[in-house]
């Protein structure tokens, strides 16, 4: 298909009572525009084109690059008539059908897009509107029909009369329209109740003028419910988390109690994964099969393959925990961390921009940051990493099959080497050679008789004191 799009998104949107302009307010992770973007790429349009407003840096800032997409600034929210007018410029030498959507629009999908656009196409309409069966038409504008059912106009709640309120029928803010129906953007007036060009005004100015308009009925209010007002807002929120939950059910995953998980729109769960109340699947996650979250857990940004376990109350951000390793409870594993298979990241322990070899266990109370741990590490209770001196941070090495004692500091840049062992206490400066042991700490001398010596030196103290005070 030949189109482009224009989405309009330069409304003031003071409806939210918000300082944030309306279209990136976000839901599951992702904005409401950036919904809209992401659904209209799977039409292939040749180009799309974001009108934005008041707030156009910050709009321009909020999304995802694709070469697609050029920006229209209008500067002064004069209506979607005035939007859609100002968008045509930047569509430059595209002659085709142009789809233009509301930026508020969010639960809109590819299907009924390219349903209504079959339709478009195949009734060769110049201007074709989707519209929707509307329990609330409220704060839609309703599409008014002639007794054989022809489209007539589209008329806004607060212009319409008591008969035309009654309609259910409402225009969802999607339109297709081909060239001729574009020039007519020029002959919508000012509507004087609102102070803005409608663009629903083109309706009633196109079947005047013989051109052939038509409004397909094919959506559903749960995928065209436009966002105003915070409620709304907290609606489509809800919509939004059913149809995640429920694309995730289809694929086999398994959850405790389904209410009481929050998955990012963009997350990817493999079947036989079990998923326990309270976990927050953020960004773009992706969870493998088999898996097991536990609750209380929130990864972000993360890839966790298949059969690893996420115990209780951990975090994880921008890394990658590989098959069947642990991780948990109560851990933290920080920005560009690889965790490997088999591997196990235990209570109180924070991983940072580290590799944790196959099979290598750090189970407690234990820090680990910039560091390189190969297969089959042990790393003791209570080990720290010593990355940083105040001013720089520093790689540490610690190859495969070594041993660190517990209450360990190792101080970067440090290697130690294959097979080596650290004792419990040390604090490490100078890399250890394979196979070797490492100990820093004072040995251990032990004082025969020590205590009944000191009981006794301490009751001599006493009497001495009690007979200066008689004296
Ligand atoms: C609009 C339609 C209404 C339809 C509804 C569907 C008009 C006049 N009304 O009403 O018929 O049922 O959408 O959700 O078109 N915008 C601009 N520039 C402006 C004004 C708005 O770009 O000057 C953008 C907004 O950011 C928003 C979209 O256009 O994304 C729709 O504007 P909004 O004010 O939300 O219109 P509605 O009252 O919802
Ligand atoms: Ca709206």
């Amino acid at each position: 298909m030949h189109i482009a799009a224009v989405v309009l998104a330069a409304g003031l949107g003071k409806r939210m009572n918000s300082y944030l302009p309306k279209v990136l307010h976000k839901l599951h992770g992702s904005t409401m525009l950036q919904h809209v973007l992401d659904t209209l790429y799977h039409l292939k349009p040749q180009k799309i084109v974001i009108v934005a407003g008041k707030h156009f840096k910050e709009i321009k800032e909020s999304i995802r690059y694709s070469d697609k997409i050029v920006f229209a600034h209008q500067k002064e929210a004069k209506g979607t008539g005035d939007a859609l007018k100002i968008a045509l410029p930047a569509l430059g030498e595209f002659k085709k059908t142009i789809v233009v959507v509301n930026g508020d629009t969010p639960l809109i999908t590819r299907a009924t897009l390219k349903k209504f656009l079959t339709l478009h196409k195949r009734r060769k309409n110049d201007l074709s509107v989707l519209s929707f069966i509307s329990q609330h038409p409220d704060s839609y504008g309703r599409i008014v029909r002639d007794e054989e059912g022809r489209i007539g106009s589209i008329v806004e709640d607060r212009d319409a009369a008591a008969f035309q309120k009654q309609i259910k029928e409402v225009n969802s803010g999607v339109y297709a329209i081909e060239q001729n129906a574009l020039n007519l953007l020029k002959k919508i007036k000012l509507n004087e109740s609102k102070g803005e060009y409608y663009l629903t005004d083109i309706v009633s100015i196109a079947v005047d003028e013989g051109i052939k308009t038509d409004a397909f009925c094919i959506g559903s209010e749960d995928e065209l419910t436009g966002i105003n007002t915070r409620k709304e807002l907290e609606n489509v929120r809800q919509l939004m988390k059913t149809r995640i939950i429920n694309s995730c059910l289809k694929k086999g995953v398994d959850f405790i109690d389904k209410d009481y998980v929050f998955i990012d729109s963009k997350v990817n769960i493999g079947n036989g994964t079990t998923i326990y109340p309270n976990v927050y699947l953020e960004g773009d996650t992706k969870i493998g099969r088999g898996c097991k979250i536990f609750p209380n857990v929130r990864i972000q940004d993360s890839i966790i393959e298949d059969g690893a376990v996420i115990k209780d109350s951990a975090l994880i951000e921008s890394s990658v925990v590989r098959k069947e390793a642990v991780i948990g409870p109560f851990a933290h594993v920080r920005p560009e961390s690889e965790i490997c298979n088999r591997a196990r990241i235990g209570n109180f322990v924070e991983v940072k921009k580290s590799i944790i070899g196959p099979g290598t266990k750090a189970q407690h109370l234990t820090y680990i940051g910039d560091a390189r741990i190969g297969k089959d590490v042990n790393i003791g209770a209570g080990t720290i990493i010593c990355n940083y001196d105040g001013y720089k941070k520093y790689i540490t090495d610690i190859e495969d099959n070594v041993f660190i004692g517990s209450d360990s500091q190792l101080i970067a840049p440090v290697k130690i080497c294959r097979g080596a062992y650290v004792g419990a206490g040390s604090t490490i400066t100078e890399d250890v050679p394979s196979e070797a042991l490492a100990v820093s700490r004072v040995s251990q001398k032990n004082i025969e008789g020590w205590v009944l010596k000191r009981k006794l030196k301490v009751k001599s103290e006493k009497l001495e004191e009690k007979k200066k005070k008689k004296r």
